[in-house]
């Protein structure tokens, strides 16, 4: 996970999952070291997919939670998208090794390449905060449109932590800084999604946030 401030102090115009493309086979087994499974399977769990449903993953990067609910709700239809060509080939290639059904689309949060009404569920995991906040309002506005009525988002990210190391990270960077306290749900809450439930905050400040679109 970057803790770089914005995009464009690498060669691309989105921040990559470990800020540059050399790092990124080092971004599986960091995250794996770091809990990562943990929080997919929650996620996963807490989603509420049922067989039929149609499900994006934003910013899915290696593919490892779009892999995950895949295998865990096999009747539903899951989607990856993300704007880095080299961590959807990763995903892509995992997806093949195990003959996973898993649809791998290039795109960004803010310009979402599916139709109207046309989304069950939307996951995203540890990349808000890879977003700055323009892109950020856009990617919920784009989540508004794209998700069925009574369809719902379940976001995880840092969301704001206020002592230790943890705490000291968050504060350099302001995208993180921009998700703490309830600057997720407000953002939510601005871009017309409803019924927003913020959950405890775990270690890292982690926090899944969900929200629905009326
Ligand atoms: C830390 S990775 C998270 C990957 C995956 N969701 C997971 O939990 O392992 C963040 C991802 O967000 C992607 N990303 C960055 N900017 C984005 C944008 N504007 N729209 C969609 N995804 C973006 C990055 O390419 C990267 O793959």
């Amino acid at each position: 996970m970057s803790d770089r401030p914005t995009g464009t102090r690498n060669e691309h115009d989105y921040v990559p999952a470990m800020g540059r493309d050399r790092l990124l086979p080092l971004y599986d087994p960091f995250t794996w070291l770091v809990g990562a499974p943990r929080v997919h399977r929650r996620l996963a769990a807490r989603a509420g997919v049922v067989p039929g449903h149609r499900v994006l993953e934003v910013g899915c990067g290696t593919g490892n939670l779009a892999l995950r609910v895949q295998r865990l709700h096999p009747g539903a239809e899951v989607v990856g998208l993300d704007p880095d060509p080299l961590a959807l080939a990763r995903a892509r290639r995992k997806a093949d090794r195990r003959g996973s059904p898993v649809r791998w689309d290039r795109g960004t949060a803010g310009a979402l390449p599916y139709d109207d009404a046309s989304v069950d569920r939307v996951l995203s995991a540890f990349m808000f905060h890879h977003l700055d906040d323009a892109e950020k309002r856009r990617m919920l506005a784009e989540v508004g449109r794209v998700l069925r009525p009574g369809g719902q988002l379940h976001l995880v990210d840092f969301g704001g932590h206020h002592h230790g190391v943890a705490g000291r990270w968050v504060h350099r960077n302001e995208h993180l800084r921009a998700n703490a306290d309830d600057g997720i749900a407000d953002r939510m809450r601005e871009a017309g999604l409803t019924d927003i439930r913020t959950g405890e905050r775990g270690r890292l400040g982690v926090l899944h946030v969900r929200a629905t679109r009326c």
